[in-house]
């Protein structure tokens, strides 16, 4: 099969970048209050409504989140479209299995999940073709199967042919909550909660709006 352009580029990329991401991200979430309350708050709803359910989160990097929601309680893999990320997530969370694979077509059965975790991942979707990767999300969830996906707030993309010293060519699509609940809808989801935080101008990471949405599949 072909791959698109812009997988190929998200792959090329982080490949390049995972060891420096890992080292420069994996305190991220200890520093988010609001980023581990929205974790907790859809880690006790999967607990509570589809207990021993298993769980993949896409995009898991070097596995930091799927590490934590493994640290709550849950059944949960990492899926990546970089080995190299997958390789790093091995490594340093060897209780947790770590598969390359891609959001789109996913190599699980439909139905077969009880939750699923894109964050800061379909920030790499070039918005044309989220609605395909929503409906890839609404195919291998239950019925009342939970997702929870997180990105930056804007209208704009953000391109880099640069980072940690690597030459890379990575496009960063800033998205809109109500445009991502909309979507999300027309795929078959009914929003649960939306969170918005405003910009942490102390924080490199969180100099912009930041978004994370629960929503529920739709029986
Ligand atoms: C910004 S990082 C976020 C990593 C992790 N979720 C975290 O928050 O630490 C984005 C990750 O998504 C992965 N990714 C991007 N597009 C993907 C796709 N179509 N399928 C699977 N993984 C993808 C990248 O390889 C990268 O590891």
């Amino acid at each position: 099969m072909i791959e698109s352009s812009y997988l190929r580029a998200t792959r090329t990329g982080y490949d390049a970048i995972a060891v420096p991401y890992d080292e420069t991200f994996r305190s991220e979430l200890a520093e988010s209050p609001f980023d581990r309350a929205m974790l907790a708050g859809f880690a006790e709803l999967v607990a509570g409504r589809h207990p021993d359910g298993q769980l993949i989160e896409v995009g898991s990097g070097p596995g930091h989140v799927t590490a934590h929601l493994h640290g709550l309680g849950l059944s949960i893999r990492g899926v990546d479209l970089s080995a190299a990320m997958v390789d790093l997530a091995r490594r340093e969370h060897p209780e947790i299995t770590f598969d390359v694979g891609q959001m789109g077509a996913l190599d699980v059965p439909d139905g077969s999940l009880a939750g699923l975790v894109a964050w800061y991942s379909i920030i790499h979707i070039p918005p044309a073709h989220l609605p395909a990767v929503f409906a890839e999300f609404h195919r291998v969830l239950t019925d009342g199967g939970l997702l929870l996906v997180g990105f930056q707030v804007g209208d704009d993309v953000v391109h880099y042919d640069e980072a940690f010293g690597h030459q890379i060519s990575l496009d960063f699509h800033r998205l809109q909550p109500s445009a991502v609940a909309a979507l999300l809808d027309d795929a078959g989801f009914d929003l649960v909660v939306r969170q918005v935080r405003a910009p942490e101008p102390t924080s490199a990471a969180t100099k912009i709006p930041q978004a994370s949405l629960i929503a529920c599949k739709r029986p």
